[in-house]
């Protein structure tokens, strides 16, 4: 995956992901659905199947703390592995992009670039991040 600039973007409100319903987001064009496994580990993957181009997002987290595709029932693990289809386990070399997180404030920012380059440092400071968080919320709201 490609990306012009690799920089934190914030997603949303801690709260708004658990559960059994994944949160899916658009960050600068970038479908990404996060959703949390059965320990509350948060986990971000580019929205879309490894099996088939469609949103992961229209599926649901299951009680085994996986995320299962809505399509055919791929499952995933938090670091975006495939270990099973509906229940059943399988070895699949196949993995989910996955995006690095941070939870700052009761927020979920996203590093939309490589995870392996995301640097907290590069987090904005807190007051903006709170400024930020702010704003986005009115903008919901109204
Ligand atoms: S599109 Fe996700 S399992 Fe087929």
């Amino acid at each position: 995956m490609l990306f012009r600039t690799s920089k934190w973007r914030l997603a949303c409100r801690a709260d708004a992901v658990g559960g059994e319903t994944p949160t899916a987001v658009k960050l600068d064009g970038t479908p990404v659905v996060l959703w949390r496994n059965g320990e509350g580990e948060l986990a971000a993957f580019y929205d879309r199947c490894v099996h088939m181009p469609l949103p992961i997002s229209s599926g649901r987290c299951t009680k085994a703390g996986l995320l299962r595709c809505k399509y055919h029932g791929v499952e995933y693990e938090t670091d975006g592995r495939v270990t099973g289809v509906f229940g059943h386990a399988v070895e699949d070399p196949r993995r989910a992009f996955v995006f690095a997180t941070a939870e700052r404030e009761a927020t979920i920012w996203i590093w939309l670039g490589k995870a392996e380059e995301a640097d907290e440092a590069l987090l904005p400071h807190p007051l903006v991040r709170t400024v930020i968080r702010r704003w986005r919320e009115r903008e919901a709201d109204a």
